[in-house]
């Protein structure tokens, strides 16, 4: 089998995705025409020429202006189905999506309108396309630890549709510490918590979100390398990193892909898996992303199914959901 064959045929799950990153220009023209809402733009075309970011506030810039045309339960459920239809295409069949509630509710969306739309999506795909999901609901950092109390209150009559808080937004300056509190309630409330650390932020930050959050997964976190006991303690607790290649290198968080230290970090041991971050913005869906990264590394097909094994593992599925695609993988 060819090795793009073999990535294509894996089951796979994906951990970090950001549903407001899965926008594509063409479903914003369509959305923003039906909303007669204007955007800053001629053509689609134009739309892609604005998506040359050099870090991460550049491209944040571009894609919460993008969100402001989504403005009802609609929208938001066609967002998510023409993600699900993507996560179809790439033998996704798990994926646990975060969105970003304050990028809404600051404009006036209440936040019953995101989830209802969201959650729509999730239970067709579940019994349209035999996809399973689960919403990370996503405090952004940039705001006060106030904002997100308050966004975990919004979120208490739709707690059945939510498992999972995130954290995400500008990193550097905004620590993980600043969030402590929240984070510590959301968790009294019965969430799972993970949260962005690492990606432009040091690997001070991933401590900081282990130690203080103590988040059952980590977002991003390849900066976690220039830490060798953080490494150590990553490896021990078998702690996932949801590592996003194409994001790593559109971002300018890696220069060139074959420096990407996910090969690396798998081989010592750290339970690393494939994301596409946002890839409505940097170029490509799940497979995109391992095509690149086995491409740009020589990934052999051991290490391949590696992460696909990794990506159900570090997953919030139940461990018999688990081991029932663990299995199929193994069997290929
Ligand atoms: N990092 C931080 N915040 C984000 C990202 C990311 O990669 N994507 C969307 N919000
Ligand atoms: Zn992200």
């Amino acid at each position: 089998m060819q090795q793009h064959d073999l990535i294509a045929a894996l089951p796979k799950a994906e951990l970090h995705l950001h549903i407001e990153g899965s926008f594509e220009p063409e479903l914003m023209f369509e959305i923003a025409k039906r909303n007669q809402v204007q955007i800053p733009y001629q053509s689609v075309e134009e739309v892609k020429q604005a998506y040359n970011f050099h870090n991460l506030q550049s491209f944040l810039d571009i894609y919460y202006a993008g969100a402001s045309v989504l403005l009802y339960a609609q929208d938001f459920y066609d967002l998510a189905w023409a993600y699900f239809e993507k996560c179809q295409q790439d033998n996704v069949v798990h994926t646990e999506i975060m969105f970003d509630p304050q990028t809404h509710t600051d404009r006036g969306v209440a936040f019953e309108t995101v989830i209802q739309g969201l959650h729509r999506a999730c239970v067709d795909a579940e019994q349209k396309l035999g996809i399973t999901s689960y919403l990370i609901m996503s405090f952004l950092r940039h705001l006060s630890e106030d904002a997100a109390f308050e966004t975990l209150k919004q979120a208490e009559p739709f707690k059945d549709k939510i498992k999972i808080v995130g954290l995400d937004s500008s990193e550097v300056g905004h620590p993980p510490s600043k969030f402590e509190r929240v984070f510590s309630k959301a968790r009294q409330q019965g969430y799972l918590v993970v949260a962005h650390a690492g990606e432009e932020g040091p690997a001070d930050y991933v401590w900081e979100a282990l130690d203080l959050l103590k988040v059952n997964r980590i977002d991003h976190g390849v900066r976690s390398e220039e830490d060798d006991i953080l490494m150590q303690r990553l490896i021990s607790e078998k702690m996932p990193l949801t590592v996003c290649p194409l994001s790593n290198l559109k971002l300018c968080v890696v220069d060139d892909m074959a420096q990407h230290n996910i090969q690396r970090m798998l081989q010592k041991g750290v339970m690393v898996t494939v994301n596409s971050d946002d890839p409505a913005y940097f170029g490509g869906y799940m497979n995109d992303n391992f095509y690149a990264i086995a491409d740009a590394l020589a990934l052999s097909n051991l290490e391949l199914k590696q992460l696909a094994i990794h990506s159900f593992q570090a997953s919030f599925l139940p461990n018999e959901q688990k081991t029932k695609w663990i299995n199929k993988i193994n069997a290929i």
